[in-house]
């Protein structure tokens, strides 16, 4: 309560709004204001140092020692509190029909679990409505109207053809700069190479982030059928049908489709081993590729999902699945030593009546689990008090990565003048333990974290300025979250012209060798192009054979290059 004494909450000198009621008042500063927070450690991915910060109209104006509080602002006190920004998840399903059903968690509910659990933004997967993604954003921004959080959206691509080319070009317009392909999820989500071959050169062109799902949906789809038939029916099933080694593949095989084409690649939810290595190989060969991990590759283990109890298996049921014993432990190491660069959650609510529509076939129970409110919590548990990652690392793992490389960063990730007062103040002495009953979405009855005690607890969140989460008590108000547009031709961009510019000077390059008697035998400029030349300029030859793709040029082919 605000005039309690002892209270963290206390007004400036002169302040005569202490004589107001606790609650009237607690709701004006949660509207905004000026807030200054006191003697914290601040801590940027770059940087951890005492530091106060003040908070201006939902923004920040100042970070810097021993700031005198203005008139009139709410002082929040932080000694012995890391200062922090907001996480960020760049991967959740908030209200998606999905497997026959709707996952739980709406904008609302999923929203006001990440404050409470510190997270500040989302960029959430909307689905294209009959593969229509224009008619899918309008979907996705109608469901997101309820929300209490800043929020973008990435946008799927289910088919190809030309309107969804010209669309995706509508989109980027609009501030959806990544567009994902699922290579798995057989007759439903999942694309050909063809089709994956020709949004990765779309995406290169409009600048916009490729995002995969990297598993062999035919695969799968054959080893599903082949332990059917052998009369395994059980959750068991799910992570024996998508084995590391298919997720390897895919992994694999995204990865040299996009060098093909000259795009940088982002790979969701690295769930094994394996597919790490695949990403390591590509980073150490140039490749612009990024990896995702996603809290629940860190923290559980595939073992679950024999339980006796169908509930409880399959409330572990995701893709691909959670892994058997090391996977976990190489995801970490991988995260430590930057070779995967972000924790994301993949939240995906299905409560135990929806996981009960696959009791007797694994092949119906709907892939997903839980964790935005959890992922910083586990993620700190995992990393930091494991002693794998400082501070500044939870930071850059939590919150910055994703901020530079969906293009939105020192607007989000970072606590700056200028940013948006997106700021968690994280204790490191309180333990606390997780589970349904400690969760604020009130749409879950199960918790994949039951149980787990983690050291470590976001105490206050503060969403661009208003106070949504402090004390144990969560305010947020339906509708207030914002659309943040995310501009394209982000950070993986930079430098893929120059290198494409330089491989027309490669003295072998993929320029035509002039020879005796060409001239009479040119082919006419249709049967090129039947023959695969996307409008025979020469730098874009050059591009595909220095990896940078035909068709790929920026700016260069506008319409259809599918
Ligand atoms: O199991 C999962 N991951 N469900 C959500 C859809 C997806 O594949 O990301
Ligand atoms: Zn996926
Ligand atoms: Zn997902």
């Amino acid at each position: 309560m605000l005039t309690r004494k002892g209270s963290p909450y206390k007004f400036c000198p002169l302040l005569v709004l202490v004589l107001i009621s606790a609650a009237i008042a607690l709701d004006d500063w949660a509207d905004g204001g000026t807030i200054l927070i006191k003697g914290g450690t601040v801590v940027n991915h770059d940087q951890q140092f005492e530091a106060d910060v003040l908070i201006r109209d939902g923004i920040i104006v100042d970070v810097a020692p021993d700031i005198e509080a203005p008139p009139g602002c709410l002082v929040l006190p932080a000694a012995g509190l890391f200062v922090m920004p907001g996480g960020i998840d760049p991967h959740t399903h908030l209200d998606m029909p999905f497997m026959g059903t709707v996952t739980a968690d709406d904008f609302f509910t999923g929203q006001a679990a990440a404050l409470a659990g510190g997270t500040t933004f989302h960029i959430d997967f909307a689905l294209p409505i009959n593969h229509d993604i224009r008619a899918g954003f309008r979907e996705w921004q109608s469901k997101a109207s309820s929300g209490c959080m800043d929020y973008s959206l990435h946008m799927a691509v289910t088919q190809w053809g030309p309107r969804v080319a010209a669309d995706m070009g509508q989109l980027v317009a609009e501030g959806v700069s990544s567009f994902k392909f699922f290579m798995a999820y057989k007759g439903v989500l999942q694309v050909s190479d063809g089709e994956l071959l020709a949004g990765l050169s779309r995406c290169r062109q409009l600048g916009a982030l490729p995002l995969v799902h990297a598993e062999n949906g035919d695969a799968v789809a054959w080893m599903q059928e082949r332990l059917i038939s052998s009369g395994i029916r059980g959750p068991e099933g799910h992570p024996l049908s998508r084995p590391p080694a298919l997720e390897a593949e895919a992994t694999g095989r995204a990865i040299r489709l996009a060098g093909v084409v000259g795009a940088p690649l982002y790979v969701v939810h690295v769930m094994s081993g394996e597919a790490v290595e695949e990403i390591s190989r590509a980073r150490l060969s140039g490749s612009r590729v990024v990896g995702e991990a996603v809290v629940s590759g860190l923290a559980l283990r595939e073992a679950g999902c024999w339980d006796t109890n169908f509930t409880s298996a399959a409330a572990l049921v995701m893709s691909p699945p959670i892994r058997g014993p090391g996977h976990a432990e190489r995801i970490k190491a991988a995260l430590a030593a930057g070779v995967l660069q972000l924790v994301a959650t993949d939240h995906a609510v299905f409560n135990s009546s929806q996981k009960a529509a696959g009791r007797h076939d694994f092949r119906r129970i709907p892939n997903g689990v839980n964790g935005i409110e959890e992922r910083m919590h586990v993620t700190w548990q995992e990393m930091v008090v494991a002693g794998l990652a400082t501070p500044s690392d939870f930071v850059r793992l939590t919150s910055t990565a994703a901020a530079q490389l969906f293009n939105v960063y020192p607007r989000k990730g970072r606590l700056a003048a200028g940013s948006d007062a997106d700021v968690i103040l994280l204790d490191p002495r309180v333990t606390h333990t997780l589970g349904v009953g400690a969760a604020h979405s009130p749409r879950m009855d199960t918790n994949v974290y039951e149980g787990k005690v983690v050291q470590g607890k976001v105490v206050t969140t503060l969403s661009r300025g208003r106070l949504v989460w402090h004390e144990g008590r969560l305010r947020v108000r339906r509708g207030s979250g914002r659309f943040v547009r995310r501009p394209p031709f982000g950070p993986l961009f930079q430098g893929l012209d120059e290198q494409e510019r330089r491989a027309l000077t490669l003295p072998y390059g993929p320029t035509p060798v002039p020879r005796e008697g060409d001239q009479e035998a040119q082919l006419p400029e249709q049967q090129q192009q039947e023959e695969g030349v996307c409008g025979g300029g020469r730098e874009e030859v050059a591009a595909a054979a220095a990896g940078g793709g035909f068709c790929s040029a920026s700016g260069s082919q506008q319409g259809a290059t599918y």
